[in-house]
């Protein structure tokens, strides 16, 4: 944004300071003129702290940054990520189910379809047991090897739509080097009924490829050294398809994945192989189909009704207009848990940046510190600071409207709730309301308990109404976030694909580990790590 724009933003936000959003439900339409609906997905924003106007100068903005063109040229497959000069075709993986033409040009296509082919194999051989592609008999457990893009997405897509599991196979995710977890599940399952899936885009990922060392000794064990057995237990998914073959996976039980694909992005890739293990194919392509739908409607729906535009319009709204520094993502919906996590990967990794395209420092603040948990046990926990704390922390209420359950007084409680926190934080309680309610003590103590009883409101929230939890909602449901995260990254100017920030802490800890594995000198370090260093060696 340049100087003026933001100048102009802050006007606007400081111009509906003194306007309740109490007062803004109550104009006529209001509801009618800020909820929209795209298939099985309903968006309702009139809880934004915005009006017409806001929305206008919004939208004046979104057209000044090019949304369109930039839109387009990711569709054509243009260099958009251009600090690692690459395309960005995430959605030319689900384009199969679209009814727009792919972005992605005729050779790329038929790779990515010829994946999709070999994925639909491979589950079938799990699945029948059948022994092809080397695929052991008898799987019953598969394990998911791989951290961030390669763990978030999938681990969240399997949670979302256990209501569809074939129940062929329990999965399991394994993305941290802490040695807790693996050794637990060691002890836990049978090597010989264990798949592992070993996901890595760059191949080079040193969580994914120490646990993926200890499996496969573990497995290596349980046929008493016997290489190949256990080599027959593992499948690899990687864009560095060498790196994967050199470690003694056949190139049969090895999924490609494309550089053009960013990790956060890739659960429409090979990297979703467990999910498509767990749901079967069918479903997993409905999925596809859910994002597709999303992919058709931000192609060709104005500013005005597209839904990833007018979410990414509000997350700039609250951030640079009326300055809410963080930002919650509460799903009323348990199958939803790992959303916020997934969340936090795809919009802090995408716009947890402060210098332009261009490397230029940004003019305005970018993106809010995201965190958030299910409803309604969140209630139980940080709703007090959300409700009366002295920051206001813009929240996405995520329902589902019809369950996969016959316990209706269940969702109906679980509804009810959803709707009344959101009109709690908009509408809050007024002081006269909380004093009329106080009925002991004299004056001074009535009004001391009132204040605090008194519930400030004028918080604001969309709300995103799912018809049901399905493969194609859920899809869309992503998908959303995807674009939303991209049209916000268009606003800001910084680059939505790449993620530098990461790199510094990996190749501190190659320099370090020597000296917590070997002794190594440590005389080269900051004196709180020399110090740490040496307690960590007094301890071991
Ligand atoms: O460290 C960040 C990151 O590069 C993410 O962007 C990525 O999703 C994750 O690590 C895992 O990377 P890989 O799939 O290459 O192992």
């Amino acid at each position: 944004m340049t100087p003026d724009q933001l100048r102009h933003l802050a006007a606007e936000g400081q111009r509906l300071t003194p306007l309740h959003l109490r007062e803004l439900l109550r104009q006529p339409g209001r509801y009618a003129a800020h909820s929209h609906r795209v298939g099985p997905l309903l968006l309702d924003q009139s809880k934004q702290k915005w009006d017409a106007h806001a929305l206008d100068r919004l939208g004046e903005l979104v057209n000044a940054c090019g949304w369109e063109a930039a839109r387009d040229g990711m569709f054509r497959g243009d260099v958009i990520n251009r600090s690692e000069q690459r395309a960005v075709l995430h959605t030319a993986l689900r384009a199969i189910e679209s009814r727009l033409p792919s972005p992605a040009p005729a050779d790329v296509r038929k790779e990515i379809d010829d994946t999709l082919q070999r994925m639909a194999a491979l589950v079938d051989a799990f699945e029948r047991g059948s022994g092809e592609f080397g695929v052991p008999a008898g799987i019953t457990d598969i394990v998911n090897l791989g951290i961030g893009g390669s763990d978030l997405g999938p681990r969240l897509a399997v949670e979302a739509l256990t209501d569809f599991h074939t129940g062929r196979f329990r999965c399991h995710f394994l993305p941290n080097v802490d040695g807790t977890e693996i050794a637990a599940l060691m002890r836990r399952l049978d090597p010989k009924k264990t798949a592992v899936l070993l996901v890595s885009k760059s191949f080079t990922t040193q969580e994914t490829l120490l646990n993926g060392s200890v499996l496969r000794q573990w497995i290596e064990e349980a046929y008493a050294g016997d290489k190949n057995a256990a080599a027959r237990h593992f499948v690899a998914v990687s864009s560095n398809v060498e790196a994967a073959k050199a470690v003694g996976i056949p190139a049969e039980r090895v999924l490609p994945m494309w550089d053009f694909v960013g990790g956060r992005l890739s659960v429409w890739s090979a990297v979703g192989f467990v999910l498509a293990l767990a749901v079967g194919m069918p479903n997993f392509r409905a999925f596809l189909r859910g994002a597709a739908l999303m992919d058709d409607h931000f192609r060709t729906a104005s500013w005005k009704q597209n839904l990833p535009v007018l979410m990414a319009l509000a997350g700039v709204w609250n951030r640079n207009a009326l300055n809410h520094p963080t930002f919650a993502v509460i799903p009323y919906a348990d199958r939803l848990r790992e959303l916020p996590s997934f969340l936090q990967q795809l919009e802090m990794e995408s716009l947890g940046k402060r210098v332009t395209s261009e490397g230029v420092p940004v003019e305005q603040s970018t993106v809010p510190v995201l965190w958030g948990n299910v409803g309604t046990n969140a209630q139980h926990a940080f709703f007090q600071a959300l409700h009366q704390g002295t920051d206001i922390v813009p929240i996405d209420f995520i329902g589902v409207a019809r369950p996969h359950h016959d316990l209706r007084s269940n969702h109906e409680a679980l509804l009810s709730n959803l709707l009344a926190q959101s009109a709690a934080m908009a509408i809050g309680k007024p002081f006269e309301e909380a004093l009329a309610e106080a009925k002991d003590g004299d004056d001074a103590a009535r009004r001391a308990l009132a204040a605090q009883r008194t519930f400030p409101g004028d918080r604001p929230s969309n709300t995103l109404l799912l018809d049901a939890l399905t493969p194609e909602s859920f899809g869309a449901l992503i998908a959303l976030y995807e674009h939303k995260v991209y049209v916000q990254s268009l606003l800001w100017n910084v680059n939505a694909f790449d993620q530098w920030g990461v790199e510094l802490g990996k190749t501190l800890a190659k320099a370090i580990l020597p000296a917590v594995a070997e002794n190594a000198d440590a005389s080269k370090f900051d004196a709180s790590t020399q110090g740490l260093l040496a307690a960590i060696k007094a301890l071991s």
